[in-house]
């Protein structure tokens, strides 16, 4: 019996919001089955390979992806028969790219295209009796991920007054990836108790921070320090933040409008003083898009005055586009990058936007989308790339809890050979 593929079946699921998305079964020849599910943006960056919906108003309001799977099962997967998928992934990648043929998957979308060359991945990782991890990564997969932890969402996220999007910790600290897990939980779980004894709302958002009216940015950064500390733990030693600010969902005519947390309007440079005021105040360690996905100059001031002590993450600006991160890299834009595998559309590509962060010696942050599945793809992603940065969203919340669970089976599969390395050592 071969380990060619015999069918590639796909069905629409729901995503951790209730929005129907793509899961696909692919099954080969000797009877080995590789299952992976897709996730969703919300603060999507413009220029992400395009996710398919069927608009039709009579279903789920138009967020349907019948299309998606119907494309699988009908145009992709038909042409995919009989092919070989052990070691043959970037194959089936490309001769999925050129079927679809258009530059941004719009024709077959990126959301069919995407769950199959996962799904592939996983079928050869079975067929090798190999973890995911060990398949993508080789021998030398055995790093496991620094967390970076949601722990209040606003914005797009969340219906309260924080115009950043994320406020994350990370157990920067932690002597292993088990302990940096239990740092997080512990201080998401003091900020809780910090919540309900001010009177504050603890319930959660989109990626399970919780999401409370604050009066401004500020107290986000309040309320997280105290919560580190009342967990026992060293602001900027054990426990730093991390946050993405999502910036392009509050940019309007050519500003920064911060005035739902009441900071007002502010131009480009005001935005990279604040982040300079925030550094001095807190110990950050990442700034993901601080400034709009088309401020690439802005970017680029940002990171010669403060890059150099931070990193400077592109998500919306660089969408996990290999041209976007060759550009940056040669216009020195920002100095790490947000991987998200379902911006690009498919595994191959995404490796190869990971072999331009290396060879640019850059950060990357393997990541989750806000809409997600139980599926754990990318924690084994995060250990087979070896940058030794997940983020998952919050400590709560099944589908952010899968991931961060997976890590830990990897770490005791790994046993003695698991390594764990704080990436922000110097920038502190
Ligand atoms: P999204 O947000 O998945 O809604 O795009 C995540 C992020 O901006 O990092
Ligand atoms: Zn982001």
């Amino acid at each position: 019996m071969s380990n060619h593929i015999k069918s590639i079946q796909a069905f629409e699921i729901l995503d951790s919001r209730g929005n129907p998305t793509v899961k696909v079964i692919v099954t080969l020849k000797n009877g080995v089955v590789g299952q992976s599910s897709v996730p969703s943006g919300l603060s999507t960056g413009k220029h992400e390979a395009v996710e398919i919906r069927d608009h039709d108003k009579h279903r789920y309001h138009g967020q349907g992806v019948k299309t998606a799977v119907e494309n699988i099962n009908f145009i992709l997967g038909p042409k995919l028969i009989d092919l070989d998928p052990i070691d043959h992934q970037a194959d089936i990648d490309y001769r999925m790219i050129e079927i679809d043929g258009s530059k941004n998957k719009s024709k077959l979308g990126a959301n069919s295209i995407l769950g199959i060359s996962q799904a592939i991945a996983c079928a050869a990782a079975k067929a090798c009796n190999l973890s995911l991890y060990a398949y993508l990564g080789g021998i030398g997969a055995s790093r496991l991920p620094m967390p970076m932890v949601n722990i209040l969402n606003g914005s797009k996220h969340a219906d309260n007054n924080l115009d950043f999007q994320e406020f994350m910790i990370v157990p920067i600290g932690a002597p292993n990836y088990s302990e940096a897990l239990r740092y997080t939980v512990e201080t998401f779980k003091s900020l809780g108790q910090i919540l309900r004894e001010k009177g504050y709302n603890t319930n959660v958002g989109d990626e399970g921070g919780f999401a409370p009216q604050l009066k401004n940015n500020e107290e986000a950064f309040d309320l997280i320090i105290r919560a580190i500390e009342k967990a026992n733990f060293k602001p900027g030693e054990d426990v730093a933040i991390a946050i993405d600010p999502a910036a392009s969902s509050f940019y309007k005519k050519n500003e920064y409008d911060l005035s739902k947390s009441g900071g007002g309007n502010k131009s480009t440079s005001d935005m990279i003083v604040f982040y300079e005021l925030c550094l001095k105040n807190y110990p950050i360690v990442s700034i993901e898009d601080g400034l709009d996905e088309n401020d690439w100059q802005g970017f680029h001031t940002l990171t010669a005055a403060i890059g150099h002590r931070v990193q400077i993450v592109g998500d919306d600006i660089l969408v996990t586009n290999p041209e976007f991160i060759q550009r940056a890299i040669d216009e020195k834009t920002c100095n790490a990058v947000l991987i998200k595998l379902n911006q690009i559309g498919t595994v191959t590509e995404a490796i190869e936007s990971v072999q331009l962060c290396r060879n640019a010696a850059w950060n990357y942050v393997i990541s989750h989308r806000s809409g997600e599945t139980n599926d754990t793809f990318i924690a084994d992603f995060a250990v087979a790339m070896g940058g030794g940065q997940i983020k998952s969203g919050s400590v709560c919340r099944g589908e952010r809890i899968a991931k961060y669970n997976r890590l830990l089976e990897i770490e005791a599969e790994l046993g003695k050979g698991a390594l764990f390395q704080n990436p922000f050592k110097g920038t502190k």
